[in-house]
């Protein structure tokens, strides 16, 4: 294959070299700094295909490119060049929230518009953008005489490996990201295996494909990560594998309602597919490609939300301490005054003043609360979940305003929820009066939650429908200034940087694994993968924090497999905007007075100027330093998988001539995951840009420290 696309280039270098006029134009376009190039032609029979090098060594062999539809030919065969155009791209931007305050932009674009040489052929432009760190593609669809909208059946999309790469992949689902990462030769990928897992409600997996963002490392030592940008109006991707060719092909989420993958309207540009290539596996999180790959800003100022740190009455419920429903026998509509409190219901008056007053005395600054409305006790068990939840009814023993009023008057905000259960459509009815009734009690942003299958039947979580509802929740609550935390969400592909109002999400297994999976909870080596995997997508709702590794008073089968220093370094490796320390307000207590490592979630910063992946190496471990918007504070954070490990941190990242005064939290001699999970040492120390420390990460363990300018 790889021959026949040479060959080919040939003739075609060939063909120009013998014309006195080019009559080919330039197919081919690199990166700024030449590493990486992009051979675009056509087979013989007319049909787009491109290959990628790294450093002149093929990272992507011939892969070819058509799209099918329904009652319409393939855009496939057929095709000629008409033109191919290049140019160059430098620019930057700001973010209002991030990683980093200031994002460079700079790629080479080549653009080829290709039209079918039969009578009235139709055209199709790729595009290919090219940066230093990898490349994206799409396709675009001009408008056409006669066909206002098609039906899209099928896009086939090749990636052609160069070997038998490392692959952290997860299945390709089209209802959940919540499976754990799995690590595999690409031989051995078999998706198959992962059916039926009995903690996933909803679950579909029809094929050996696996869903982005998948990662993988070449026996050279690249590093390569397969996703997409700028999902709009389309289905999500999955990447079909074929384990003996190394081959993987695009096969979208369907719909069984549309009887094909996704109806769109012309002119339509596909998502970018995209490559991330780099050298060192740091490197891919430090990469803001898929982000620069989306439109800028389109809503404007978004300071109505800030970057914080959060408690929430939510862990309890995932313990077990208390339901998210009212429980008991009450009938709601019946419910008798003076029985408030009787029930275990998490969301009570008090309790939430309970959670308030920790958070005002500790530097916290949001407040979750779920539970708080009425339709949780018709939830999961229930087969329809059409109008079942009600977005603006507090359950009669949550006094709404008199919460709302309490945490003003401690200066906590508090956070909305809204499980949809999966119905949207239920959902959409309620929104826009869901989100006046917020911002008239002064809350700017909200969780939402979509556990369980979709309704109605034949819709998936990562199908075009469901798509395009998560995009009209980010556009509706954009108009009415709110910000959006999606749990059981799309996956990101870097929408957040025209939405900023998209401040984070779930989509992946999180911390509430640990409290109820039956397969052990998320292994120590999780975040270790998850960093290099899930997060080059986007900000990541984890829920860190849990002090309390055990639990065993509420679950004696099952545990958080890190340390208690692994927990505090998250709040750095993992990002987002909004940060929860999970663990009940209790379990950071110690002998009355709070416990001395909640002082790093005190400090830990939440939105910054700077991010710097100091050691890497995916499912082992990885050293994130990241500098604090407006204080110029770093903090640090390191975590290791089930090994423990010696790990030196060089500060020269620090400006010469400044010294800090560090807090170093980081496991104990004898710490473990499993046998010794809470201890801890913390230490002080001044440091400057020639400081060199060495730290010893436990098995399942990590460390964070801060260092405050002096
Ligand atoms: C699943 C979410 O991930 C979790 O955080 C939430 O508590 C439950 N759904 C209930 O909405
Ligand atoms: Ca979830």
């Amino acid at each position: 294959m790889k021959q026949y696309f040479q060959l080919f280039l040939c003739f075609g270098i060939v063909l120009s070299v013998l014309s006195s006029c080019s009559e080919k134009p330039q197919t081919s376009v690199s990166s700024p700094d030449g590493a990486i190039e992009i051979r675009f032609d056509l087979s013989e029979t007319g049909q787009p295909m491109y290959m990628v090098t790294h450093n002149g060594k093929t990272v992507i062999d011939t892969s070819y490119l058509s799209i099918d539809f329904k009652d319409l030919p393939s855009l496939k065969d057929g095709f000629e060049i008409l033109t191919a155009d290049l140019k160059t791209i430098e620019s930057s931007w700001e973010m209002p929230w991030g990683e980093q305050a200031v994002v460079e932009n700079n790629y080479n674009e080549l653009t080829i518009n290709l039209q079918e040489t039969i009578e009235n052929g139709r055209k199709l432009t790729i595009r290919y953008r090219v940066y230093d760190d990898g490349l994206g593609f799409r396709y675009e669809i001009p408008s056409a005489e006669g066909v206002s909208e098609v039906l899209i059946t099928d896009e086939n999309t090749q990636f052609n490996l160069s070997g038998d790469h490392r692959v952290w992949w997860q299945p390709g689902d089209w209802d959940i990201y919540e499976h754990l990462y799995n690590e595999t030769l690409f031989s051995e990928i078999d998706a198959l295996s992962k059916l039926d897992h009995p903690n996933l409600i909803a679950t579909h997996i029809p094929e050996n494909a696996v869903n982005t963002p998948v990662t993988m490392k070449t026996d050279e030592g690249l590093y390569l990560s397969f996703h997409e940008a700028d999902l709009t109006d389309y289905a999500g991707i999955t990447l079909k594998v074929n384990p003996e060719t190394f081959e993987m092909e695009s096969e979208l989420v369907g719909s069984e309602r549309l009887g094909g993958k996704a109806k769109v309207k012309l002119p339509f540009n596909t998502p970018w597919r995209t490559i991330q290539i780099e050298e060192d596996a740091g490197d891919l999180i430090e990469s803001k490609m898929i982000l620069n790959l989306n439109e800028p800003n389109a809503i404007g100022d978004v300071s109505y939300f800030t970057p914080m740190k959060y408690v929430g009455i939510w862990w309890e419920m995932h313990l077990g301490k208390s339901t998210w429903d009212m429980e008991g026998s009450q009938d709601m509509n019946t419910f008798i005054e003076g029985q408030q409190g009787s029930s275990r219901h998490g969301a009570t008056t008090a309790n939430a003043k309970r959670y308030i007053d920790f958070a005002a005395a500790n530097n916290i600054k949001g407040l979750l609360v779920e539970g708080w409305n009425t339709g949780w006790d018709q939830w999961i068990n229930s087969e329809d979940r059409e109008g079942v939840f009600d977005f603006m009814t507090p359950y009669p023993d949550y006094n709404f305003k008199e919460v709302m009023a309490y945490a003003k008057e401690k200066g906590v905000e508090v956070i909305m929820h809204h499980e949809t259960s999966a119905a949207p459509r239920t959902y959409e009815k309620q929104m826009n009066e869901a989100y006046d009734f917020m911002k008239s009690n002064g809350m700017n942003s909200v969780k939402t939650g979509y556990v369980g299958k979709i309704i109605p039947e034949g819709e998936y979580h990562h199908g075009q429908w469901m798509v395009n509802h998560y995009q009209k929740v980010l556009t509706e609550a954009a108009a009415k200034k709110i910000a959006i935390n999606a749990h059981e969400p799309i996956m990101a592909t870097g929408k957040r940087r025209t939405y900023p109002n998209a401040i984070a999400r779930e989509g992946l297994r999180g911390q509430e694994f640990n409290a109820w999976a039956t397969d052990g909870g998320n292994p120590p080596e999780h975040l270790s993968t998850i960093a290099f995997t899930r997060m080059l997508a986007g900000p990541i709702d984890f829920t860190p924090g849990v002090f309390n590794i055990k639990f065993d008073e509420f679950k004696p089968n099952n545990q958080v497999n890190t340390t208690l220093a692994h927990q505090l370094a998250l709040y750095v490796v993992i990002y987002s905007p909004i940060q929860m320390a999970c663990d009940l307000p209790e379990h950071y207590m110690k002998d009355g007075e709070i416990h001395p490592a909640f002082k790093f979630i005190s400090d830990v910063g939440v939105d910054w100027d700077m991010t710097k992946v100091l050691n890497a190496e995916i499912a082992d471990h990885v050293v994130i330093a990241r500098k604090e918007k407006g204080s110029g504070n770093w903090f640090l954070g390191g975590i290791t998988d089930e090994n423990a490990r010696d790990l030196k941190i060089n500060f020269d990242f620090l400006e010469e001539g400044d010294t800090f005064s560090a807090t170093i939290y980081k496991d104990a001699p004898d710490s473990h995951y499993n046998n010794n999970p809470e201890a801890y040492v913390i230490e002080n120390m001044d440091v400057n840009s020639n400081t060199e420390i060495d730290i010893k990460l436990a098995a399942g363990g990590g460390f964070a420290i801060s260092l405050h300018r002096k």
